[in-house]
This record gives C-alpha cells, structure tokens and sequence, in this order.
C-alpha cells in the first residue's frame, strides 16, 4: 500500500462522542461545562505522558516503538522468512502480554479461518497462540502439529513465568526425545540481558532471540518483537502496522481535547468513571477486531486497576473492561447494556467498509419478515445494527461513543493500538496511579511458587497451608 496523505486522512480512525454528551442524553450526558472543568486535567495527563515518553525507567520505552526498530524490523522479516520456508506450524508459548497482541493482530489481519486453508492460499504456516496450562489444551496441540515440523516462538520477558516455562519444558523434552535439536526449533523473545531464556539460549549453543526492551511492559510490546515476529510470520505487513501507530501518534501529539482522539477518549472515560461507570464495554461490529477486546482489556484493566496512587495514598480505582461482539451480543448482553444498572459505558468499535459485502439474494417473497432482507447486503445489515444499537442505548439514556475504522488493515489496526495505548496512559496519568505495574499479578505468580515448592518461597508455602477451606463452610 503506498500511503499519499490523501489516503492516510481516508483511513483515520476517529472517535465520534455525540452519544456521551447531554445533548443526546439528558442529564445522563456529560455536558461542556464538565467537559470543559477537566481541561486543565487533561492538559497536565498529555504534558506528563510528553515528558515521560520514551523513559526507560518509567516504562515508558513503548512510545517510541514505531520510530526505533528499523534494524530489528528488518531481522524480523528475514527470520519469518526463514521460518515460513522451513516450517509447517508457528506456536507462540506465551501469555498476557506476550499473547493477547499476537492472537488479535492475527485474527483481525488475516482469514478467519486461515488454518483450515489449503496451504496455497496461506501466506504462512499454521498458527496458534498457547496461552494456557490447561493439560487437555496442551495435549490436543500436540494431536494437531508435527513438532519436527514446528517452530515455537517463546516469549516471556522474565523467563520465568510458570506457564510459559511449563511449556517450554514439555515442547523441549518432546522436540529431544524425536531426535531433534530444540535450538532449531525455537525463536526466544525476552528481556536482553537479565531473563531465564537468556541463559537458557546460551545453554543451547545460541538460539535466535529478539529482545523485549527495558521499557516496553507485557500489555504495550505488540508493536515490539513479541507481535510483530508472530505477525511476520504470517504475512502481515509489520512496516505499515507501525506506520499506523506513528500516524495516530501525530494526531495525539496535540493537547486540545477535541483533537486528540486518545486524550478525548480518556477524558470521557475518567468523567464516566469518577460518577460511577465502574464497567466500561468494547463492541467491536467485526469478528475481525473481536480479540481486540481480549488485548484492550488487559491493557485497560491491568493498568489502571491499582490500589495506591504515585504518592503513596490509598485508592481503588480502575473499570472493569467487558467484552462484547456485535451483533452476536445484541441477543445477549445489550437487554442489560440498557435497561439495567447506569454503571457502564459502551465503546463501540465500527468499521465503515468491510472487505467483503456478502450480498443478500432476493427470497421467501410471502413471509415479509423475512423478505424485506433481500436485495441489501450483510454489510449494510451489520453496520444497521451497530446504528441501532447506538440510537437503542441513547434513548436509554447510556453512555456510548463510537471509534470508527475506515477499513480494518494494518495501518487503522496500528492506529487502533496506539490509540487505546495513548488512552491508558493519559488515564492513569489523571488517576494519578503508577500505569506500567501490575503488583497484583505478581501476587498470584508468587502464590504458585509457593504452592509448587520452588525453593525461597516456604514462608509463603506455610500461609497457604494455613488458608486451606475449612471443612465446616463445605455444603
Ligand atoms: O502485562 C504484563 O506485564 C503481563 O501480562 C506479562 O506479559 C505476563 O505476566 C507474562 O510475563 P513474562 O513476559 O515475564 O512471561
């Protein structure tokens, strides 16, 4: 795709905010004065997140990622080359971050059912995401790949994450026990220097290894070499991905609020959260986009939900991110979207034109419920649906605002990424909360160390112990 300026303004995605304000909801609506009494909030979250950019020791590394990867972009294409011409099935070992952003780029790039195609109309081998222990998943991989013909992608920035470590051991064990060498079959993705694969590489004699920077956290690397290797592999254009980012980059660089789609979009959301929308929905009408919503919500949820602010006083904020796809959930969740409590606001993700159209034929000429469908497309019927939606919720008197994608392809998904990345940021900026930790997670890891006895953790082994489910709360 050659990018003139004409054609990145036709692809820009855009926050239409109609249905948030009073206007269309009442007294339900966020009006201009309160809009106008978080300006200077706003403008202090854009300059923090400004000044902050970049900073390593801040977590803060992701900024720069569609400006500083020429050389590693260039890596990464000739070994998903490589990979492409030697192998039959592609496995990410990985998970949270280091899984979420591979499955959803894949999903919304490439054929929704492109394991089941033949391999001619494949621009890459077989593709799974593994992010899980469960052992009948695990088991029933290995029933559907030839592992001598297979490349494991692993990435875990610490290298020591019980889960993907778990799979580690089991995918080496079985890539040795069939004669193979486990270097050949491969590829780490981790921190530079401190991580386990780093030790683990140099066991093996050196194996491939892309980094994971300092300053690029699980939730914001799918634009590093944790998504974009997986993303290579299967033929998705990695130089235009990061072209998106960087064109949503400069429209947020702005700190006016009506032109800077991010800082809008987290302005709106802290209002809606500081009155109560502890909830906050994604919609996506596009199966293409639909684990969007599964990378969102980790981004949205791991970020911003913290106990303490930066200076130490204690808080519980955050919003619980749901999951939705339209118009499968329509006839699901949207009776309680509007008609139950006014706790949530609903992002809608809408794509203008859809790759394909899908034609309605004409039909059941009698049985005018059915009729009046032939002769529109599925197109139109879809994009109807997401209107009415909209228009159902605002009469409902519903917080919901719409992000609209011109297209899905690379450069709209690359700005979608960056948009909701900047979003978080500019969040947690005015919560006042440390955005890039997740103490929380760390809890949960170190509880199963504990549990599975890795030695240093006894202490908390004993705890544990002594938490066991009394007998007498058993029915
Ligand atoms: O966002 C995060 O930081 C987490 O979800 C991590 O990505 C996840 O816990 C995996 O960690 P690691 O990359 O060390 O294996």
């Amino acid at each position: 795709m050659r990018l003139t300026e004409e054609l990145r303004r036709a692809l820009r995605v855009t926050v239409d905010y109609t249905n948030m304000t009073d206007k269309y909801l009442g007294d339900r609506g966020i009006s201009q004065k309160v809009l106008d009494a978080h300006k200077k909030l706003a403008k202090e979250a854009h300059a923090s997140v400004a000044a902050n950019r970049g900073k390593d020791e801040l977590f803060m590394g992701w900024t720069e990622l569609p400006y500083n990867q020429g050389e590693i972009v260039e890596d990464i294409l000739a070994t998903a080359k490589e990979i492409r011409r030697k192998f039959d099935y592609f496995v990410v070992l990985g998970i949270g971050g280091s899984a979420l952003g591979p499955t959803m780029a894949f999903n919304a790039l490439c054929h929704l059912h492109y394991n089941d195609l033949p391999k001619s109309r494949r621009k890459g081998p077989k593709f799974f995401v593994e992010d899980n222990v469960d052992p009948v998943r695990m088991k029933e991989l290995l029933d559907v790949i030839d592992i001598r013909k297979t490349c494991f992608n692993v990435i875990s920035k610490s290298g020591a994450t019980s889960e993907t470590m778990t799979q580690y051991l089991i995918i080496s064990d079985l890539l040795a026990k069939a004669g193979e060498n486990v270097k050949d079959h491969v590829v780490f993705t981790t921190d530079a220097a401190r991580g386990n694969l780093v030790k683990i590489s140099k066991e093996l004699g050196g194996v491939k290894s892309f980094v994971l920077g300092d300053g690029v956290g699980g939730r914001f690397s799918e634009l590093s070499p944790v998504g974009l290797l997986p993303a290579a592999v299967v033929g998705i254009d990695i130089k235009l991905l990061l072209k998106g980012a960087a064109y949503m980059d400069k429209l947020c660089k702005t700190a006016d609020l009506r032109k800077n789609p991010a800082l809008l979009s987290a302005t709106l959301q802290y209002i809606a959260m500081k009155d109560g929308k502890n909830i906050g929905v994604l919609m996506p009408y596009s199966d293409n986009l639909r684990y969007l919503s599964d990378w969102y919500a980790q981004l949205w949820a791991e970020s911003l939900g913290k106990n303490k602010t930066l200076d130490g006083r204690p808080c519980n904020v955050g919003q619980t991110p749901v999951k939705a796809l339209g118009v499968t959930d329509q006839h699901s969740q949207v009776q309680l979207y509007t008609e139950g409590p006014f706790d949530k606001v609903v992002t809608f993700l809408s794509v203008d034109s859809y790759k394909e159209k899908s034609p309605i034929p004409h039909g059941c000429e009698s049985i005018p419920d059915v009729a009046f469908l032939g002769g529109h497309t599925m197109e139109e019927l879809i994009r109807a649906e997401n209107k009415a939606t909209a228009y159902a919720l605002t009469k409902a008197g519903r917080l919901n605002y719409t992000i609209h994608v011109p297209e899905i392809n690379e450069f709209t998904l690359g700005q979608l990424l960056f948009l909701f990345e900047l979003q978080t940021a500019y969040a947690g900026a005015m919560l006042g909360i440390d955005t890039f930790n997740q103490p929380g997670v760390e809890a949960g890891k170190k509880a199963t160390f504990a549990l599975l006895g890795k030695p240093g953790y006894d202490g908390q082994r004993a705890e544990l112990d002594n938490a066991a489910p009394d007998p007498a709360y058993l029915v």
